[in-house]
């Protein structure tokens, strides 16, 4: 496999960068002419963000599996697409080649199809990370399913939500997960949701842990039994089914600063090749490389580098189905001692949480394998870079600091692995077609270097966000209207002498704990159904492994005197709602929240004083109780 759009040199980078904005067309015709079209495009881009309507490779036909499966059997259908290292280190680990990948897609294709999908339906995928939860996506792909995963983390509730959101009558689920020490009742959790979901047709489940699951009669089959039938149907194929370029590919939930989280659609044909790209040009990644992304698939980070960048590449894309911590904190040295990994791609936080453990788990597993390393997920602090440079690079692997969101389907800042350089705590520079734009609070663009701002992107990728399912004026007033002609991010950023941009975290209510992303609201909204909790508002602290964690004040009626049971009652209360990852680390009890005379909280203040800047606090004369902040102040926990 070649890859002609590969830039190898840093003077290449600039001409490609260059020729992406002065004629983007051109650019991506001629990138995109590395790939299998049924048909080509009529029209490579038209877009305006005002709607927004953008639409890359118009009137081309395709299917997103005959690129990432198909086209490679004849050259690499003996060659590993996946390897799978299972939870449990003692369970035999196993290789799945191109061509097996192929076989089981196609037959998982067939079992969607016997069990009634079409074109169009949205199929959602509740799975731990076993190799069957790339299948499935893939399957859905296959036959124009619209697939939408779902965090194996993620309560009935969350699923619940997510389901009736996007009217997804098919589940694709495990009757359990391993996650470390831990055994995860998947399809029980699915049980629970289908209670409020009577539309649901058919739930398929996998077995993996034999956790006792129930099954309804009519509505929920059993994956190998489902396969079995297939297979004595002697061995159909399954061509995959031509698609419109912008036809949509997956839905994947994600949180913004109001409201459910929302249904960011990604599109088959510019998703296709922009996450392909991205990969290869990133991670500088060379026929025979095995890339390890340690992001679970139930992320757009396993989406766009574990499952579709690596399989367009024809890559080797290793699956890991456990915990960087268990049976113990060298889980990833081990494996990459194993298989002799070439490329890790990792999040601060785990590299933040191995640091912890010393270099005592580390020694002892060969990582000279190792030629580039990779962060994503939220920013890196210059500690925990160097760390990874010097203890897991050996000083010799370039760091890829890679920016991006669920939104914009692959990376955009990036350097590029010994390509261009990489700055710690710098994403650097934007990727060919990225044109980043700092703005003021009013929309005034910011020039010049050594300047903050609010990041925009002046115009569209190919991975860029086409809606929020089901409700196109949400995506437009989250992403474009708040600066008319701009996708806006939503972070904040600081651009230096060179042009490298440094991403400095969120400026709306969302919050990164762990490199996942929560609304403030949404966990408001959890603790407020809480019986006894009058109001309560929610802000992020600077946490040393997690970056961000929570820090929930509340206005509670009665604690009757046990104020560690009512906390421990309203986290189990956000666990059911949303899922254990939106648990408040830190609940503080108060009479009453810092309002301005219109009503509105300050969050200025409530951050200031969970980052326990006390002394700090700015102006408190607009309040319409200011005795309230010494109160807070005080009893701060
Ligand atoms: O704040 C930025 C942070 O993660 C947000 C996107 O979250 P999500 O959609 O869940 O996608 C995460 C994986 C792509 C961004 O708005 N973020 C992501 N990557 C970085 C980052 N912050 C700083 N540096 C990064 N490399």
């Amino acid at each position: 496999m070649s890859y002609p759009y590969q830039i190898k040199t840093k003077e290449q980078y600039d001409a490609a960068w260059k020729k992406s904005v002065d004629d983007p067309q051109g650019y991506w015709d001629s990138v995109a002419s590395s790939f299998m079209w049924r048909k080509k495009c009529d029209s490579v881009l038209e877009w305006n963000f005002k709607d927004p309507d953008v639409q890359w490779f118009k009137g081309a036909k395709l299917n997103i599996t005959e690129n990432c499966l198909d086209r490679h059997l004849g050259t690499l259908g003996n060659k590993p697409a996946l390897i799978w290292e299972p939870n449990d280190p003692e369970e035999h680990h196993r290789v799945i080649t191109y061509r097996d990948l192929h076989h089981k897609v196609v037959q998982f294709a067939n079992v969607l199809k016997n069990n009634g999908v079409k074109k169009g339906d949205r199929v959602c995928i509740y799975m731990g990370m076993v190799p069957e939860l790339a299948i499935a996506i893939l399957a859905s792909a296959r036959i124009g399913a619209i697939h939408s995963v779902i965090f194996g983390g993620f309560s009935a509730q969350s699923i619940a939500d997510r389901l009736q959101d996007a009217q997804a009558e098919f589940v694709v689920t495990c009757d359990g997960a391993y996650r470390g020490n831990k055994e995860i009742p998947l399809k029980s959790v699915i049980d629970d949701a289908l209670v409020q979901c009577r539309f649901v047709k058919k739930v398929i489940v996998l077995t993996r842990t034999r956790t006792p699951v129930s099954m309804i009669k009519g509505r929920d089959v059993w994956w190998e039994d489902e396969i079995k039938k297939v297979e004595t149907m002697g061995n159909p194929d399954c061509p995959p089914v031509e698609m419109d370029a912008e036809d949509p590919l997956f839905i994947l939930y994600t949180s913004g600063s109001t409201g459910k989280p929302k249904g960011v659609v990604h599109t088959c044909g510019g998703y296709m090749v922009y996450t392909t790209y991205s990969f290869v040009n990133v991670f500088q990644y060379t026929p025979g490389d095995i890339h390890f992304c340690t992001a679970d698939i139930g992320w757009i980070t396993g989406h766009s580098y574990i499952v579709y960048g690596p399989l367009g590449a024809g890559a080797t894309s290793l699956v890991f189905e456990g915990v960087p911590t268990w049976p113990d904190a060298g889980r990833f040295w081990k494996i990459i001692d194993k298989y002799k990994v070439n490329i890790l791609y990792t999040a601060p936080t785990a590299i933040r949480s191995l640091m912890g453990y010393g270099l005592g788990p580390v020694h002892g597993h060969d990582l000279s394998s190792l030629k580039v390393l990779g962060s994503v997920g939220e920013p890196i602090n210059e500690e925990a870079w160097h760390w990874f440079d010097e203890n897991i690079g050996k000083g010799k692997c370039p760091i890829v600091d890679t920016w991006w969101q669920t939104e914009t389907g692959g990376i955009l800042i990036s350097n590029m692995a010994g390509v261009t350089p990489s700055k710690p705590s710098y994403a650097t520079l934007p990727l060919p077609g990225v044109e980043p734009m700092l703005v003021d609070e009013n929309g005034n663009e910011i020039t010049g270097n050594n300047v903050s701002g609010n990041l925009c992107i002046r115009r569209p990728w190919p991975s860029i966000i086409r809606t929020t399912y089901g409700d196109h004026e949400r995506c437009r007033t989250n992403y474009f209207a708040t600066y008319p002609d701009l996708y806006f991010t939503g972070d904040g950023c600081f651009r230096d002498e060179e042009g490298n941009y440094r991403i400095t975290g969120r400026v709306d209510d969302v919050l990164n704990v762990s490199g996942h992303r929560i609304g403030t609201a949404e966990v408001e909204n959890a603790i407020n159904m809480h019986a006894g909790v009058v109001e309560s508002a929610v802000v992020g602290y600077p946490h040393d492994v997690k970056g961000q964690a929570i820090y929930a004040y509340i206005v509670y009626g009665n604690t009757h005197g046990d104020e560690d049971l009512t906390r421990q009652d309203i986290v189990q209360t956000v666990t059911r709602i949303i899922g254990a990852i939106a648990k408040p680390d830190k609940i503080q009890f108060v009479s009453g929240l810092p309002k301005t005379r219109s009503g509105k909280i300050m969050r200025r203040i409530l951050r200031k004083i969970a980052e326990g800047e006390l002394e700090n606090i700015g102006d408190t004369s607009t309040l319409l109780d200011p005795g309230v902040v010494d109160e807070i102040k005080s009893r701060r926990v």
